[in-house]
């Protein structure tokens, strides 16, 4: 069939009227599809059901604007190859191929080149004039790719990026300058625009809200597995339906967003455990837990906690950053921890605190662990409690409101936004296609919520008496701090005074 290039979407054109490529790409099974594929909105994201269309219709997308807008420079990415691979690109190849007569890798009518190799795959698209670029690659670590100039992004399965990748890809879409714009005007004789789609399956993260509390200029068209109920035949989605439990089935096929069945510390509730700073007195106990990493997959997190009379646990700072060797780090927690004056130390002045185990790895190269490091700029970490299973539970604990409407587990909103963020978003890995659930916590954005557990652990083994207890029933001068505080380990004075 003859190769004919769309026109150009909100140009000259109605959703409808468009199918840039009929035989390719049928939308009478899925008619929210085709309106996603042609919306003429520039940020737009497709989000909801598994198996609604939404990576079909997003490649749909980006293929038509690279045809229309030539000499586009367009990223379609996932957070890891494999992934990317075996769906994204599967579609995309599946879509190009049809419309290229039979392959995406060889010239033809829509292709012009096709380049693969080293985790990437660019493809160059035939369009009335200058070819455009797609170029498909994972996201996961693309911030530190230097020079990405883009005009437009397809993030399929956005869930799965950190935010902060995110926002670094959508800072990237720069392409279309004045003086690009101008050129490409007077070619063309419509503007080029910039273009962001996005898919993703419900989630209660950074993009949940993005898209529905921060109202910044995206259009949301909602799936849910109906949608495509004509593509994928009724057999299918009722089989799902009848095997799968219903929160899975509320958030996966219904597309819903309120999801609380799957978070690992359903009680938690920022109204309650989230309060504002004030000054620690200075007898207070205090606790420090550190996990280590140094990419946005595995950040490098330190929390400082302090217990009250009560036994109550107060995260009181945090410092959770990338990118930042050991030295860099303890620096930055050596300026924090010497902010509290009552901060319990070695005679040399040494920081003492809980380390995640794997701290005392070696290292290959320098057979010095991350431990020995940080005991060279004074930090003197021990192992963490790393019971996986102990420590939730004591988290747990803590977090449960009482009947006095107390918890055991405060954090200073305005000092710990990351423990706020990733508490509240920590998930349970879901069941799979048998309705079977490992039991585990998802292994994502968990590093503020593990150092949690890390200082937990260390309060309940430094101290009998850490759990919370019943405000009547004791004296918050007395002997309680004498025998919890004074005896066990020495942590604090009692001398009043202002921290933090
Ligand atoms: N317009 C269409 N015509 C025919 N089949 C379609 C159409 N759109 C999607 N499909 C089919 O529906 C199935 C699901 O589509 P797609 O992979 O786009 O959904 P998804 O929402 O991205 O799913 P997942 O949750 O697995 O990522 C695929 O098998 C795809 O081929
Ligand atoms: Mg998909």
């Amino acid at each position: 069939m003859p190769y004919e290039a769309p026109a150009p979407v909100g140009v000259e054109a109605t959703p409808g009227t468009l199918a840039p490529t009929p035989p390719v790409l049928d939308f009478r099974g899925n008619p929210k599809q085709e309106e996603f594929v042609f919306c003429p909105d520039p940020w737009v994201a497709f989000a909801g059901a598994i198996r609604s269309g939404k990576t079909v219709g997003a490649c749909a997308r980006v293929l038509f604007h690279a045809q229309i807008y030539p000499g586009s420079r367009i990223l379609v990415g996932r957070k890891f190859f494999t992934d990317l691979e075996s769906t994204t690109l599967k579609e995309l190849f599946r879509l190009v191929a049809a419309q290229n007569g039979g392959s995406y890798r060889n010239p033809g009518p829509l292709v012009v080149r096709h380049q693969a190799g080293q985790g990437q795959h660019t493809l160059w698209i035939r369009t009335k004039g200058e070819p455009s670029e797609i170029s498909c690659r994972p996201c996961a670590e693309i911030q530190k790719q230097l020079g990405l100039e883009i005009s437009e992004y397809l993030l399929d399965q956005a869930e799965e990026l950190e935010e902060e990748v995110f926002n670094h890809i959508h800072s990237r879409c720069s392409y279309w300058n004045a003086e690009r714009t101008a050129k490409f005007k007077s070619r063309y004789g419509y503007p080029p625009r910039r273009w962001g789609t996005l898919t993703a399956n419900p989630d209660p993260g950074w993009i949940k809200s993005m898209l529905f509390e921060e109202n910044n200029g995206w259009r949301l068209f909602e799936t849910t597995i109906e949608d495509n109920r004509a593509n994928l035949g009724d057999e299918y989605i009722e089989d799902l339906y009848r095997r799968m439990p219903k929160d899975w089935c509320d958030r996966f096929l219904r597309g819903d967003w309120n999801i609380r069945g799957g978070a690992v510390y359903p009680e938690f509730n920022e109204d309650v455990h989230g309060i504002r700073s004030f000054p620690i007195p200075a007898h207070w106990p205090r606790f420090l837990a550190h996990d280590w990493g140094i990419s946005s997959r595995h950040r490098c997190v330190w929390l400082w906690g302090a217990v009250d009379e009560y036994g109550r646990l107060y995260i009181v700072d945090e410092l959770s950053v990338t990118d930042q060797i050991v030295s860099q780090v303890a620096g930055m927690v050596r300026d924090k921890t010497r902010m509290d004056r009552y901060w319990p130390v070695e005679s040399d002045g040494g920081i003492l605190c809980v380390m995640d185990p794997a701290t005392k790895q070696r290292h290959g190269v320098t057979n010095r662990t991350i431990r020995d490091e940080y005991a060279l700029h004074g930090i003197y970490g021990r192992d963490a409690n790393n019971d996986v299973s102990a420590g939730l539970n004591k988290v747990a604990e803590r977090l449960h409101i009482q009947p006095n409407g107390k918890a055991g587990l405060y954090i200073f909103k305005d000092r710990c936004p990351w423990l706020m963020k990733h508490i509240k978003t920590y998930q349970w890995i879901p069941p799979n296609a048998q309705g079977i659930a490992p039991g585990k916590p998802l292994k994502k954005n968990d590093d503020e919520v593990d150092t949690l557990r890390y200082l937990v652990m260390d309060v309940l083994e430094s101290s009998s008496a850490a759990a919370p207890k019943s405000e009547e029933s004791r004296d918050p001068y007395g002997d309680y701090i004498l025998k919890t505080f004074m005896q066990g380990g020495a942590r604090g004075r009692v001398d009043g005074g202002i921290i933090f």
